[in-house]
Formats: C-alpha cells, structure tokens, sequence
C-alpha cells in the first residue's frame, strides 16, 4: 500500500530521526506515495529540508505550519512535538480524514480507548485502534521487550528498575542546553580552583546527576517514573505487575541506560536466559563477561542492547541486567516507524 505521510514535529529531535529512518527504509517496506509532508510551529514554517530517498532521490521538502486544514489528505501523521499539540490536532486530523495518527507523546498512552504499543511486544494491540496508536515513553519502550519475551518464558513476580536517562530525552533544547551548561562549567572550574557548579535555572545538567524527571506526584515518584509502571502494565497486559522505579538524568547526549532486577515466578537457568533474550529480533545480547553496553555503542543503533546478565544472588529467582538503548529510535522514531508498517501490514490503516 503507497501512503501520505505526514510528521508533525519534523524539526524536533525525534522528528530528525524520523526523516533518517524514511531515507533508508526500503520501498517494499514502507512504499511512500510522495515525499514526506513535514510540519512545525509558524517559526520553522517555510524551512527547506533535505531529503534524499531511493523514491524520492535529492528533494527538498518545505516545512509548514501546522494549520489542521495542512493535514487534509494524509493516510498517516506521526505526531512527534508535545501533548498540547496532540491533544488539539490529533481529533482535528482523524476528522479531516487522516487514518491513523501515531503520537509519540504521552497524552493519548493510558487513555483506555488508545492502544499502546511497541512493535516487537504488543502488536495485536494494533488491530484495535480507533484512529491513534500511542507510542510508549522511551525509557519503557526498551524495557518492555526483554520483560515482554522473559514474562512469556518464566513469568514475572517483581521488577525493580533503575535508569539513566540522557538529555535528549527531553528534546534538542536540553541537548543544547547540557552543551552550554559544559562549556560554562568548564570555564568556571578554571577559573575557581575546581568549583564545577554554575548558575542554571532548574537543575544543573551538566557534570551533575538528578534523581527527578518530570514532576513529582504526591505518591512521591516522579511522572516519568509513573510511566514506566502505568505503561509496562498496559503492554504487558498485567495491571496488577509489581513494578518500581527509580529515574534518573544522567550528563549523557543520547542513550538511556536501565540497570533491570527481576525476580521470576518459575526457576532457570542463566543459559535458558540468555537464550530467551537472543529469540527476541529487537534485542542485541551482550553475553561475554567482560563486555557491556553504553549509550556510546548503542546511540544511533536499532536494537535493545542487554548485557551485565547475571544471577541475584540475594533472592530466589531473581536475576539482574542491565539494558541500553538509542531513546530517539527504540524509544520513538523507530518504534513509530515500525507501527506504520505493522499496521499497514495488518490491513489497519
Ligand atoms: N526525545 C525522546 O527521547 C522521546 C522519546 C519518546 C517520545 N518522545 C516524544 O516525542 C515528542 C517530541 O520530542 P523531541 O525530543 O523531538 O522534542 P523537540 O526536539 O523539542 O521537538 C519538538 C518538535 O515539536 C514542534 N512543535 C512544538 N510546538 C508545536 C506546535 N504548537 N505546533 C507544531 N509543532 C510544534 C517543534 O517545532 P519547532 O522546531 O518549530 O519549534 C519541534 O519540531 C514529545 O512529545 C516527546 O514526549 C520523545
């Protein structure tokens, strides 16, 4: 099937990836009709992107703003920009006619009537979507698929998580902002014998690691580590999964790192775990002993890097992991990607 694709948020990070992604997606894959449609705030509006395809070979597509009555015509939008800007557009494209919506955006993720999915763990999910496919918030979306594939093998009694997350996580602005806030620091450990603290203001990024992302709840965990608990429960199909978590901003560019413990309701061996987390396509296993991922392997990579595999010892079927990830790919672009083709694939769009 040929589709119009748009991408609302096309100048944004994961934006940017997803143009990448569309260059080298093979046509037989995902056959586009046209050259993407790109769309931004009135600033960018007008803005020439280059995009260079095996279809559509040295193009040079003009950004528009995101009036709704732009979105006329389009099979698809994937919606990358922010909540508000979900929330208004998406009902307003399903309206003008546009067949799916997939928002990497966490405003549509818990509504019960939006399917919540990350190819490679749930797409059966897919085949009941109203008009929106919600993406999962990065740092789920790389934890889903090794719990996903050790849930179906040794069923799950308790997950503890831990993460890592890079700056861009929250957008290019934090990207640039980690950057100057280096610079800064740099010169003011120069200049004050070694004082690597600076005048930011929020929490300083740089040099710095905060154990807060988002907002706080009054539950005491951040939104961000809400999510993950929420949204693992959804994919997984488990409202009642004994989850936790713990997220942290580390100084890192692009890249989330989890450190993982999971305790099992069956016994195994570490052999039979290894073995499960390589059946999966989307993960890359790390299982020599003395090697292990980092957000600098795993940046600008597709799978779900898992190594540091080892036994708990302190609990009863319990083991520890620790798993990488690009959190622009897995944890949006390539995910949205991906859902266009299942559910092109699956005869829903
Ligand atoms: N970054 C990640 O790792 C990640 C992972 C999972 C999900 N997500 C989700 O993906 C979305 C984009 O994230 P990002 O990291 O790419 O953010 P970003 O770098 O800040 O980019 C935001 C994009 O949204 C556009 N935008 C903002 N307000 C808009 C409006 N009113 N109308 C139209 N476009 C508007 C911006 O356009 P201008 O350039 O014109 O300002 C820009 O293209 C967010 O919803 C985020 O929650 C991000």
């Amino acid at each position: 099937m040929s589709l119009k694709l748009g991408i609302l948020g096309a100048t944004g990070k994961v934006g940017g990836e997803l143009l990448k992604l569309l260059e080298q997606w093979s046509p037989s894959e995902l056959d586009l009709a046209e050259p993407p449609r790109l769309f931004g705030t009135s600033r960018s509006a007008g803005k020439k992107i280059k995009f260079n395809s095996v279809k559509f070979p040295n193009t040079e597509i003009t950004v528009q703003d995101s009036q709704p009555e732009n979105l006329k015509g389009l099979d698809v939008l994937i919606s990358c920009a922010n909540g508000e800007v979900s929330e208004k557009l998406t009902p307003e494209a399903i309206r003008l006619g546009v067949k799916l919506v997939v928002d990497t955006d966490s405003f549509y993720r818990m509504d019960p009537e939006v399917p919540l999915v990350t190819v490679g763990a749930n797409d059966e999910d897919i085949d009941w979507h109203k008009g929106i496919i919600a993406g999962p918030n990065c740092s789920t979306a790389q934890l889903i698929i090794p719990l996903k594939v050790l849930n179906d093998a040794f069923g799950i009694k308790r997950v503890v998580v831990n993460t890592y997350q890079s700056v861009s996580g929250a957008g290019k602005a934090a990207m640039d902002e980690l950057m100057s806030q280096s610079k800064r620091v740099q010169e003011s450990y120069e200049q004050s014998a070694g004082l690597q603290q600076i005048r930011v203001a929020e929490d300083q990024f740089a040099f710095n690691v905060i154990p807060k992302i988002s907002k706080f709840l009054d539950n005491g965990y951040t939104k961000e580590e809400w999510k993950v608990i929420t949204e693992s429960r959804k994919m997984l199909h488990s409202p009642e999964l004994k989850i936790t978590c713990t997220a942290v901003r580390v100084p890192v560019l692009v890249g989330h790192s989890e450190s993982i413990n999971i305790e099992f309701l069956s016994s195994f061996n570490l052999n039979q775990v290894i073995s499960v987390l390589k059946s999966s396509p989307e993960i890359q296993v790390w299982d020599h002993p003395e090697m292990y991922p980092m957000p600098v392997d795993a940046a600008g990579t597709n799978p779900i890097h898992v190594g540091r595999i080892r036994i708990d010892e302190s609990a009863p079927n319990a083991i520890n992991i620790w798993v990488v990830a690009d959190n622009l790919l897995i944890g949006a672009a390539l995910n949205a990607i991906r859902l266009v083709v299942k559910a092109s694939e699956r005869g829903k769009i």
